[in-house]
């Protein structure tokens, strides 16, 4: 009932050219799929994404989007550029965001509600830090993020929101999360979406666990009931690693 999803966050990687080459490839060498393969690549390169992928299965989008509609924001990206750029997805409040950026729930919230404004699906991603799950506050932690990150947040259906679990000592460390560690975060997730969609919506959402996602933890992770997929970076880079993830989705 939800269409296993394998994104590919590429983070600050590859050049345009490069990029266009990767996309050509992928076009040519991609398997027939029942699950839904996404590129996520950094924002100069979303107009070789349009050119190539264009009327392919694989759909693009960006890591991070604008707060604001439009306006003297120098450096930002709209969502309405996102859009025009036929991007279907865009990620927010990745981990990196938070830290690096100083991005507040709050901050996340906006970004999500002017994705939705113009029909893009927000990837938002939660997950908590090692020190706090040490200290056995993970849930807790990742579920008032997640609360926090949503407010005011109203997609019209559940297709239109995905929610990726990324702990943070899990991204680009090799260190996955055990599939149960992931699986009882995802449930209490998807709880938590009941708790503020409804049951009906939440059991449609997809939940997708990042943080050293590779071809030999995926099936393992995918097998999970509450796992919906990946969001990958270090293993979404070259190609033969991203194509193996895309057959294991299948
Ligand atoms: P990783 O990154 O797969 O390299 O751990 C995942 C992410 O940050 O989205």
């Amino acid at each position: 009932m939800r269409r296993v999803l394998v994104a590919g966050n590429w983070k600050m990687h590859k050049t345009p050219s490069e990029a266009r080459v990767w996309f050509a490839e992928l076009k040519r060498l991609l398997p027939p799929l029942d699950s839904e393969a996404v590129v996520l690549p950094a924002y100069p390169m979303l107009p070789a994404a349009k050119e190539v992928l264009s009327g392919t299965e694989v759909a693009y989008g960006a890591q991070d989007v604008s707060p604001h509609r439009e306006g003297a924001y120098t450096g930002e990206v709209s969502a309405r550029m996102l859009s025009d750029l036929g991007c279907r997805y865009a990620i927010v409040g990745h981990s990196e965001r938070r830290r690096y950026h100083g991005e507040t729930d709050a901050l996340v919230a906006e970004k999500a509600k002017r994705l939705l404004e113009e029909g893009i699906v927000p990837i938002l991603c939660v997950g908590e830090p090692l020190e706090v799950r040490e200290k056995g506050e993970a849930e807790a932690y990742t579920l008032r993020q997640l609360l926090g990150s949503l407010d005011g947040v109203e997609p019209s259906a559940p297709e239109r929101l995905v929610i990726a679990y990324e702990p943070v000592w899990a991204i680009g460390t090799g260190k996955n999360a055990t599939p149960e560690d992931a699986e009882a975060m995802h449930r209490a997730i998807r709880k938590a979406l009941s708790e503020r969609y409804g049951e009906a919506f939440a059991q449609r959402v997809r939940i997708l666990y990042g943080g050293s996602v590779n071809p030999k933890n995926f099936a393992h992770l995918l097998s999970m009931p509450n796992v919906d997929g990946g969001l990958v970076g270090g293993a979404s880079l070259e190609l033969e690693s991203f194509l193996a993830l895309l057959r294991i989705a299948g």
